[in-house]
C-alpha cells in the first residue's frame, strides 16, 4: 500500500441529482484537504453525468480521487422517477451490501447519504468510521428524530383528516409544526410505510455513526443542531456547501466548479437573463425528482402569466406525471407571452440564482435550491411535494422570513397573488431578511467562520482516524 492511500475517504451518495451534487462538492473540497478520496456512483448516473459535464476531466487534476461505478440493479429502461423511488432504493441496497462490506476494510471512512442506514451497519461490522452526509434539511431530520416521541405518543399516524392541526411533540417546533408541513403528511400506518420505515432505520443508525455531515451553517440552524447533537454530538454543519468549496477555490486561485447536473444545462436561459431589468424575473423550477399533472402546471401557468411578472421556467422533460412532454404542449403555452417568459429543460441554476435578473425563486423547497437561493439573497415562493420539502417550506415562511410558504396548495388566483406580493409588494421586506442570512452564510464560509472551522474539525477527525488505522496497518504509513 502507497504513503497516500491514509487517510482515504469512500462517499457514497444517493443516487439522485441533489446528494449527488453535494457529495461532489464534498468530494473536491477534501480533495483541496489532501485526502485520498472515492467517488461511488451508480453506472446509470455516471453515464449521464460524464455525458452532461466535465467532472472526470475536472477531478484528474486531483491525482488521489478516482470515481467507482456499481450498477443500481435496475434494468436501464426503468425511469428511476420520484413514484418508483422506493424500486430504486432496494434495488441499489441490494448490489451495495456485499459492495461495501468487500471494499470497506481499505478505507479510513466511509461517507455514505443518510438514508444508507446498511452503511452503517457494515462499517461497525469490518470495523471503519461511518460519518452519513445528511442531505436533506436539518429541519426535517430533527423532525425524523423526534419520530419515536411523536409515535409514543399517538401523534403519527394522524387522527381525522385536520391537516391544520398543530404538532407539538416535536421538540423546538411547538406551535410552528402543522401536520401539512409533516414529512409523510398521507402517512396512515408507519409499520407499513416504507419511507416511514426507511426513515425510522436512519435515526437509528445515527448515534452509532462517528459523526454527522450536514449541509447547513450555525446561524441558520443553530438551535436545530443543538438539539441534533444531542443524538449525534459530531454533528458537522459545513454549509451551505457549494459556497465553502468555491471560496476555498478562489483563495488557492484554482477555477471554480462547472455543472455537477445530470442533464444538459441550457444556457440560453442566462443569455435571456442577460436582456431582462434587475431583479424583475422570477426562476421556477421544481428540482430534479418533483412531478405535476397538467392541470397544476396550467394552474401555475396562468397564475404567473395573470401576475405580469416575468419568468424563466426548468421544464423537465420528466416534468409532467402522466406523461413524456409533449413539446407542442409548452409551445402553446408559449404563444402570447414570449416577450415575458422562457422556459429551458435544464437551467445552470447556480448561475441563474446569481443572475441580477433574478428578483425570486418560486422552488419546490428542495435542499440544494434552498440553500443556493438563500446563499444569493433570492425571497422564495414554496410549493413543496414531499418529505423534507414541506418542513423546510414553513421554515423559509414563518422562521426565516425569507419567503411565502404557499405549501401545496395549486389555485392561479393564490398564484399571482403570491407572485405579485414577492416580486412588488412586499419586495422590500423579503429582499432585506434575505440579504441578511445571505450575508451570513457567507460569513460561515469564510476564515474563521463556523462552517469553515466545522470543515477543518471533519477534516482534522478523518486524519486522526487514518491514525489509528495506521497503528492496526502495518503498510499503512500516510
Ligand atoms: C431531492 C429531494 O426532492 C429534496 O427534497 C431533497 O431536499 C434533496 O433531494 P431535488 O429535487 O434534486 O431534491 O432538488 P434540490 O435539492 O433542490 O436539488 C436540485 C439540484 O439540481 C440543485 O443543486 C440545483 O442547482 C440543480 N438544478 C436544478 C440545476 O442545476 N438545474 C435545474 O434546472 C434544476
Amino acid at each position: 500500500m502507497e504513503a497516500e492511500m491514509c487517510p482515504h475517504v469512500l462517499l457514497f451518495p444517493l443516487p439522485i441529482q441533489s446528494p449527488i451534487n453535494s457529495m461532489l462538492q464534498l468530494a473536491e473540497l477534501f480533495c483541496l484537504a489532501g485526502l485520498q478520496v472515492t467517488f461511488l456512483n451508480t453506472n446509470h448516473n455516471q453515464h449521464l453525468l460524464c455525458r452532461h459535464t466535465n467532472v472526470e476531466s475536472r477531478f484528474r487534476q486531483y491525482p488521489k480521487f478516482q470515481f467507482r461505478t456499481i450498477p443500481d440493479g435496475l434494468p436501464e429502461e426503468h425511469p428511476r422517477s420520484s413514484e418508483l423511488f422506493g424500486e430504486l432504493i432496494s434495488s441499489l441496497q441490494a448490489v451495495a451490501q456485499p459492495f461495501l462490506r468487500e471494499i470497506l476494510p481499505g478505507v479510513t471512512c466511509v461517507i455514505p447519504d443518510g438514508l444508507f442506514y446498511y452503511a452503517v451497519d457494515i462499517g461497525n461490522e469490518v470495523g471503519v468510521s461511518v460519518i452519513p452526509f445528511d442531505t436533506i434539511s436539518p429541519s426535517c431530520l430533527w423532525v425524523y428524530l423526534s419520530f419515536p416521541k411523536l409515535i409514543e405518543a399517538g401523534d403519527i399516524p394522524f387522527k381525522g383528516n385536520d391537516l391544520d392541526v398543530l404538532i407539538e411533540n416535536v421538540p423546538g417546533m411547538q406551535g410552528l409544526l402543522r401536520r401539512r408541513d409533516f414529512p409523510f403528511y398521507r402517512l396512515t400506518n408507519c409499520a407499513t410505510d416504507l419511507y416511514c420505515q426507511l426513515a425510522l432505520k436512519e435515526i437509528r443508525s445515527i448515534p452509532r455513526s462517528h459523526g454527522l455531515i450536514l449541509n447547513t451553517f450555525e446561524d441558520l440552524d443553530g438551535p436545530l443542531l443543538s438539539l441534533i447533537r444531542s443524538h449525534c454530538p459530531k454533528a458537522y454543519a459545513v454549509g451551505p456547501l457549494h459556497l465553502q468549496l468555491k471560496t476555498r477555490l478562489a483563495d488557492k486561485r484554482m477555477p471554480l466548479p462547472s455543472s455537477n447536473s445530470l442533464w444538459e444545462e441550457d444556457h440560453s436561459s442566462i443569455q435571456w437573463l442577460d436582456v431582462q431589468p434587475i431583479e424583475s424575473v422570477i426562476y421556477v423550477s421544481f428540482g430534479s425528482l418533483a412531478t405535476l399533472t397538467r392541470e397544476e402546471i396550467l394552474e401555475f401557468w396562468h397564475g404567473l402569466v395573470n401576475s405580469g411578472i416575468r419568468f424563466l421556467w426548468v421544464m423537465r422533460s420528466n416534468l409532467l406525471r402522466e406523461e413524456e412532454f409533449n413539446h407542442q404542449f409548452v409551445k402553446e403555452l408559449m404563444e402570447g407571452c414570449k416577450e415575458r417568459a422562457y422556459t429551458v429543460t435544464w437551467a445552470p441554476q447556480e448561475k441563474v440564482l446569481a443572475h441580477p435578473a433574478i428578483g425570486g425563486f418560486l422552488t419546490h423547497s428542495g435542499w440544494n435550491s434552498t440553500m443556493e437561493s438563500i446563499v444569493q439573497g433570492k425571497p422564495m415562493i414554496c410549493w413543496a411535494v414531499y418529505v423534507d420539502q414541506r418542513v423546510t417550506s414553513r421554515f423559509v415562511g414563518e422562521v426565516w422570513k425569507i419567503g411565502v410558504d404557499m405549501k401545496d396548495i395549486c389555485d392561479r388566483y393564490i398564484i399571482e397573488k403570491v407572485v405579485k406580493d414577492l416580486m412588488v409588494t412586499n419586495k422590500d421586506t423579503f429582499k432585506k431578511s434575505a440579504n441578511n442570512l445571505s450575508m451570513l452564510g457567507k460569513q460561515s464560509v469564510g476564515e474563521g467562520g463556523s462552517s469553515y472551522n466545522a470543515f477543518e474539525y471533519l477534516v482534522e477527525d478523518i486524519k486522526k482516524l487514518g491514525r489509528r488505522g495506521k497503528d492496526t496497518n502495518p503498510n499503512c504509513i500516510g
